[in-house]
């Protein structure tokens, strides 16, 4: 009887890791990225422009901006990190993409009318 209940301990183990390992990524870690202005070159941070997350919607099946359609999250995050932090576009597995990704589909801001950010 100890012997089932150690293998089903074992795999109940490796279950709850492997979970953790896809769960995707970890939104504390994806909120220090945001305020990280060494995702880019230009000393800008995600939260430079979308201090706490603002005017960005995660939740949303494709975004557009300037004008530019971007199919997932992640796209929208690398134009925002080419485009407006002049930075290198992330690889959409590495860990820092999921993270980021993990934290930007957190947010629910709205839209702004006015456009209040320059620079982009
Ligand atoms: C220089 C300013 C600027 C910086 C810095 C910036 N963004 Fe943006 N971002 C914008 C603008 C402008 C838009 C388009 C907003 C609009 O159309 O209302 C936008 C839109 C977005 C959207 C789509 C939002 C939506 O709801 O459609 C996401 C996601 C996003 N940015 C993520 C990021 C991330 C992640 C970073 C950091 C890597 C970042 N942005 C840095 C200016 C910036």
């Amino acid at each position: 009887m100890l012997k089932v209940r150690t293998v089903i301990f074992i795999a109940m183990s490796v279950l709850v890791i492997a979970g953790l390992a896809f769960a995707g990524g970890d939104v504390e870690k994806g909120k220090a990225l945001f305020n990280d202005p060494s995702l880019g070159t230009n000393g800008k941070s995600c939260s430079s422009c979308h201090p706490g997350g603002s005017n960005i919607n995660g939740q949303k099946n494709s975004f557009t901006i300037m004008g530019k359609k971007q199919a997932t999250v992640k796209e929208a995050i690398n134009f925002c990190v080419k485009m407006a932090l002049k930075g290198k576009p992330l690889k959409e597995d590495s860990e820092k993409m999921e993270n980021l990704a993990a934290y930007v589909k957190t947010l629910k801001g709205k839209k702004r009318k006015r456009k209040l950010i320059k620079g982009c």
